[in-house]
């Protein structure tokens, strides 16, 4: 994770780096730093959010027209002071922002006490700092060849930008397993660990590989492998605004990304569905369409918030295209030696592109011969460039922590590539089909009319907000909508959540319900609905607060409930993406009630690019 943020040019670098930075604090805010190049490198750098180190700065000179800044979310090291980014080398010649993990940092380190080396923080950063400076003293060469030297015997992920002092102008970067994107103006160069540090300024981009160096000057940028060849880089266009990543009127980017999903839903939808002509076209995966036809078997491999759409994607494509899913979470995917056999098709979800667990899911999968279709969001990441095939969801930038918008465009692009499969397979009438493609069309103004509920959401917020704990449940495709719903309340409101199965909960959680504790049912109407009733009279039976997602209309199952949630109709299949919205709401709402920062809750940071 981290943020990371350069620029070389003829403008006032602080100012760039400072809103880059501010852009990039989804990515970690535990502690902030820039360092300025202006003949001397100057390196300030503060523990809390960017706006602290902004505010501590306030009359000194930060006149440079050359700089890096980042902000952290802590991996080697407690959030303090000391082990804020930049770090300075020994002889305070060079100055290095980092984003990843350098594995075997302690073995170098040793390596360095040895030596001599002393240091001033706790963190793998100033480990690899003091290596490259070492390797440079002491092998008489530039900073660069001290960089490649350096970087053969780093095990782990970084990206790293660093300064020289005699090298006035100049910025070295480098790149494995985490992301960097170096904007292209004119006669400066921008750096980001995503291009919305740059928006205002440039729509050219290169989009740097792993195992890739780049030397950026104003007017020059030289891209290199660590083989020291030059590579010729590859110019894309952004297609992104600067509207996109701001927060348009709204007191929070989650309330914005909330209310933006009839539009993102149909952005997904749009040239892919055609629901008269009763078409799903998607040209992303139409080269492996006949293999993901074909699959025995898909494995969905995600985490958190995209973890909890892929189980929803299996209810979904068992249902319709009768393959046999299983969903991992990634991390546990990749370490426990999975078997794959041919024709296993790997489904990698993620919204950021860049979650390093998921990565290295696909990774391992793709080396033992599996096909790999992306689900992501953010276009050009990672995930999506290692992924043979793949349909982007278009949610556009998703700034707060909390995964809403992103997760109901995934339960889109799912369900669309579940419906195509089924149509082209057979296993689906063509009846049903095109009642399934009718609804999802009717999805983004569904979503409007659930919008509608946001004020009645607001005051459940105040009445439920002092809860200490809450227990979510839901059946068949609602369970892991109650899951996502118990993730959502923790993340922004730090109360304790369980999400279960409704079923489930009477063989244990069950012992937790009393009359204080808030039990939120997934409960619209579907073929699970009279068996999710019976599990709330057993909830109510033992005084538990029965808040409930309902269909609109459905005055039986309101009438057992202390509140409810009505949203329109609609099709199980369909149902996840309109009920996981009140989910949203109640969360986001808890979580302002409550005076927390819903945007950036406590220890959390949108991409986790560690593992
Ligand atoms: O970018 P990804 O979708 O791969 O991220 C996966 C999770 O880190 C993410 O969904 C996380 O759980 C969110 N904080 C959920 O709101």
């Amino acid at each position: 994770m981290c943020g990371i943020v350069g620029y070389t040019g003829s403008k006032e670098a602080y100012p760039i780096i400072i809103k880059g930075l501010k852009r990039l604090e989804y990515r970690g805010y535990d502690s902030t730093g820039v360092a300025l190049q202006n003949g001397r490198l100057k390196v300030y750098k503060k523990k809390g959010k960017v706006a602290e180190l902004e505010d501590s700065l306030v009359g000194k000179n930060l006149h440079a027209h050359v700089g890096i800044g980042h902000t952290r979310w802590a991996t080697h090291g407690e959030p303090n002071d000391r082990n804020a980014h930049p770090h300075s080398s020994a002889s305070g010649k060079l100055a290095m922002i980092h984003n990843g993990i350098i594995e075997n940092y302690a073995q170098l380190k040793q390596e360095l006490i040895r030596k001599g080396y002393s240091f001033k923080s706790d963190t793998d950063t100033e480990v690899l700092l003091n290596f490259i400076e070492d390797i440079k003293t002491n092998n008489e060469c530039s900073l660069e060849e001290a960089v490649r030297i350096a970087l053969k015997r780093v095990v782990g992920a970084y990206v790293i930008l660093l300064l020289d002092e005699s090298m006035p102008d100049t910025i070295i970067a480098a790149r494995k397993g985490s992301p960097l994107v170096i904007g292209i103006g004119k006669g400066e160069h921008f750096l980001g660990s995503d291009a919305s540090p740059m928006l205002e300024y440039t729509k050219e981009v290169v989009y740097v590989n792993d195992y890739e160096l780049a030397i950026i000057r104003p007017d020059e940028l030289i891209l290199k492998n660590l083989g020291n060849e030059k590579i010729t880089p590859y110019v894309q266009k952004l297609d992104l605004e600067l509207a996109a990543i701001e927060k348009g009127g709204y007191d929070h980017f989650m309330l914005k990304e909330i209310f933006e999903q009839p539009q993102t839903i149909y952005d997904c939808l749009r040239g892919r569905l055609d629901a008269n002509a009763g078409t799903i076209t998607m040209s992303g995966i139409q080269k492996y369409a006949e293999q993901i036809m074909n699959a025995t078997r898909i494995i969905m491999v995600a985490c958190g918030t995209s973890w909890h759409a892929g189980l929803v994607a299996e209810y979904i494509f068992e249902e319709l295209c009768r393959i046999n899913v299983e969903v991992e979470y990634a991390s546990e995917f990749r370490y426990r030696n999975p078997v794959i056999n041919p024709g296993d098709v790997i489904i990698a979800i993620s919204q950021s592109g860049e979650t390093a667990d998921t990565l290295v899911a696909i990774e391992t999968a793709k080396a033992k011969g599996a096909i790999i279709l992306g689900v992501v969001n953010v276009v050009g990441s990672s995930i999506a460039r290692v992924s043979h095939a793949g349909a982007y969801t278009h949610a556009g930038p998703e700034i707060g922590v909390a995964s809403t918008k992103a997760f109901t465009a995934q339960l889109a692009v799912l369900t669309m590539i579940a419906l195509k499969i089924a149509h082209d397979k057979g296993t689906i009438s063509k009846e049903r089909y095109m009642h399934l493609l009718n609804e999802l069309n009717e999805v983004p103004e569904k979503v409007t009319r659930v919008l509608e509920l946001s004020d009645h959401i607001k005051k459940l917020a105040e009445k439920y907000k002092d809860a200490t704990d809450a227990l979510y449940l839901g059946r068949g495709f609602n369970f892991p909508v109650a899951l996502e719903g118990a993730l959502k309340l923790k993340e922004i409101s730090y109360i304790h959540a369980e999400g279960y199965p409704a079923a489930e909960m009477k063989h244990g959680p069950i012992a937790l319900v009393d009359e204080k504790l808030p039990v939120i049912f997934v409960a619209t109407k579907d073929s699970y609905h009279e068996k999710v009733v019976s599990n709330m009279q057993e909830i109510k039976a033992r005084k538990g607060k029965l808040i409930a997602v309902i269909t609109e209309g459905d005055d039986t199952t309101a009438a057992i409930c202390n509140d409810v949630m009505a949203i329109p109709e609609a099709d199980e299949v369909i149902a996840p993406i309109l009920s996981a919205i009140p989910m949203q709401l109640l969360a986001y709402y808890i979580g302002v009630a409550k005076g927390y920062d819903v945007d950036k809750p406590r220890n959390l940071a949108k991409s986790v690019t560690v593992e």
